[in-house]
């Protein structure tokens, strides 16, 4: 049989119509200093509410600091590996994802918990882009010292933090990240992770 990778195939186009906000999101890198406006940063976390969750536990967590809160901001900031901090800098809003590890009603591990913060961060990206924010995911961080310096409590798990804002001139990036801002996006082809028969 032929192996697998060598069937894949990607492409930097949108081979079907979805909605513009699935179309217009992007992780991109350069921030405007410009604030989020605190409505626009209920908005964002209003969405990843009501992203749906295994039995509805709503496991998702977020912590959220402001550049104006520097303190706050600095003790996320400093845990981002050095390759995200480069950029991440500039970002006026970092939020550590998290989730409740147990389910509220019993103690029990929550299996999909992971899963469904995943979705709440889905809902909150494409409301960003509604709003004409930036989110950029980053699982480039310190796990440990974000749990130390934030006093997570062993029942919370964070997973990714991310960097929120307007969008802001790219020319201030360091050129290799300026080239990867403007490369076109590439995604496999539904032939490489959809089927309609069996495997
Ligand atoms: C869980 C997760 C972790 C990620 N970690 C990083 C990261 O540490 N640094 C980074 O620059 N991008 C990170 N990204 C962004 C991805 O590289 C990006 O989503 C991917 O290249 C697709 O690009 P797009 O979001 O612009 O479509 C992460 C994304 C996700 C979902």
């Amino acid at each position: 049989m032929e192996p697998v990778i060598e069937r894949k195939m990607k492409s930097t186009e949108f081979e079907f119509p979805v909605t513009e906000l699935i179309e217009h999101r992007r992780s991109r890198r350069a921030y405007s200093p410009k604030a989020v406006e605190p409505e626009k940063i209920k908005s964002l976390f209003e969405a990843a509410r009501w992203a749906p969750s295994s039995v509805n536990e709503q496991p998702w967590f977020y912590l959220y600091a402001t550049s104006e809160q520097s303190e706050l901001w600095n003790k996320i900031f400093e845990t981002l590996t050095p390759s995200n901090k480069i950029w991440a800098r500039e970002a006026p809003l970092l939020v550590v994802a998290m989730y409740r590890k147990n389910f509220v009603r019993n103690d029990r591990p929550n299996g999909s918990a992971k899963f469904d913060l995943g979705a709440a961060n889905a809902f909150l990206s494409l409301e960003a882009t509604n709003l004409g924010l930036n989110v950029h995911q980053m699982g480039g961080f310190e796990k440990q010292r974000v749990i130390e310096l934030l006093n997570i409590p062993e029942t919370h798990e964070p997973v990714v933090i991310l960097a929120i804002g307007y969008l802001g001139d790219m020319e201030s990036l360091p050129e290799n990240l300026r080239e990867r801002e403007v490369a076109p996006r590439e995604r496999y082809t539904q032939d490489f992770f959809v089927l309609n028969k069996t495997f």
